[in-house]
C-alpha cells in the first residue's frame, strides 16, 4: 500500500523540517530520510533518467567513474552515510547535511577540511529546471561525484584554504572601510573563481569540449546548451578575466571558460593563493556576486 504523503516532505523552499531547522539556528543537521514522499522520490528518478544520456555525451570521464564508483542509484534519492562509505576511503571527503544556506567563511572551511555542505531537499517533481537554490540533486549527483578524483579534492581543499588566508591578511589595516573593501574584493574574486571552475567550468578532452561544473552537470537544459549551442563563448582559462568577471545565476551562462586538465586546475587555484597574498584580489572589478554583510562580519571574526 502506498505511504500517505507527510505534507510537502524534503520540497525544497516547502519543507517545514528545514524551516524549523533555520529557526533555531542550526546549519549543519541531518537528512531525516523518512520524510522524503513520493513526490520527492519522483523528482529525484525524474532527473536521473533525464540526465544520464546527457552525462554520457556531455560529462567529463572523471565524472562517469565517480557515478560509478559512489554507486548511485537511479531510482532513489541516495542516503548520505551510504554515499560517505564510497567517498571517503577515496579523497577523505564526506558530504555533510546542511538546512541551506551556509557563510562564506564556513563554506571555505569546511572544504579545507574536505566537508561539503550538502542540502537534502529536492526541487518539485512537477518543475525540473534548473533552481538558483542548491537541492540534492545537483549537490549529490553533479557536485559529489567530482570529489572521487583526488586532483580535484586536492583543488577543493586548497580552495577551501584562502578563506583564511583573506581574513587574516587585513588584520594590520586601522581603517575599518579599507579593510572591508578589500575583504569584500577578495571575496568576489574567490567566489567568481568558484563559479567559473566548480559550478560552471569546461575541459578539454582531446577534441571534444565536455563539461565538469556542477551546475552544468546537474541541468538538463544547460548542460547540452554550454557543449553546443553558438550563443556561449567558451575561452581558455585566464584568471585575470574570471577574477574580474560578473555573473548571473538566472539564465543560461553565455561565457564560460575551460580548463585542460585537473592538474591545470590545481595550477590555477594555486596561482590565485599567490595572488591574494600578493594583494592582487584586492581591487577586483564590482559587480556581482554581492558580499552580504553577514558574510563579510564572519571573516572579521576569524580576524581576532
Ligand atoms: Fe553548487
Amino acid at each position: 500500500m502506498k505511504q500517505p504523503e507527510i505534507g510537502h516532505g524534503l520540497t525544497t523552499t516547502k519543507a517545514s523540517f528545514i524551516e524549523n531547522a533555520q529557526n533555531k539556528g542550526q546549519i549543519f543537521i541531518h537528512q531525516p530520510y523518512e520524510l522524503y514522499n513520493e513526490n520527492n522520490q519522483d523528482a529525484w528518478r525524474k532527473l536521473y533518467a533525464l540526465l544520464r544520456p546527457k552525462w554520457g555525451k556531455y560529462a567529463n570521464k572523471k565524472f562517469m567513474q565517480g557515478i560509478q564508483s559512489l554507486c548511485l542509484n537511479p531510482d532513489r534519492i541516495p542516503r548520505m552515510e551510504e554515499i560517505n562509505a564510497f567517498l571517503e576511503p577515496l579523497t577523505g571527503f564526506k558530504a555533510k547535511a546542511v538546512s541551506g544556506y551556509v557563510p562564506t567563511y564556513l563554506f571555505f572551511d569546511s572544504l579545507k577540511q574536505r566537508e561539503f555542505p550538502t542540502t537534502i531537499t529536492i526541487r518539485d517533481s512537477n518543475n525540473l529546471n534548473y533552481l538558483p537554490e542548491p537541492d540534492i540533486f545537483h549537490d549529490i549527483a553533479g557536485h559529489v561525484p567530482m570529489h572521487t578524483d583526488r586532483t580535484f579534492a586536492d583543488v577543493l581543499v586548497k580552495f577551501g584554504s584562502l578563506a583564511h588566508i583573506a581574513a587574516k591578511r587585513h588584520a594590520h589595516i586601522t581603517n575599518v572601510e579599507e579593510k572591508l573593501a578589500k575583504i569584500r574584493s577578495n571575496i568576489q574574486a574567490l567566489s567568481r573563481f568558484f563559479w567559473f571552475s566548480v559550478e560552471f567550468g569546461l575541459m578539454r578532452e582531446g577534441e571534444r569540449i565536455c563539461v565538469y561544473g556542477s551546475g552544468l552537470l546537474s541541468s538538463a537544459g544547460e548542460i547540452e546548451h554550454c557543449v553546443e549551442s553558438p550563443n556561449v563563448q567558451r575561452l581558455p582559462f585566464q584568471l585575470e578575466w574570471v577574477i574580474n568577471q560578473s555573473f548571473e545565476i538566472d539564465h543560461f551562462q553565455p561565457l564560460l571558460f575551460v580548463i585542460d586538465s585537473f592538474a591545470h586546475l590545481y595550477e590555477e587555484v594555486d596561482r590565485l593563493e599567490q595572488w591574494l597574498n600578493d594583494g592582487k584580489l584586492d581591487h577586483v572589478a564590482p559587480g556581482e556576486p554581492k558580499v552580504n554583510d553577514a558574510d563579510l562580519q564572519t571573516f572579521l571574526e576569524v580576524e581576532k
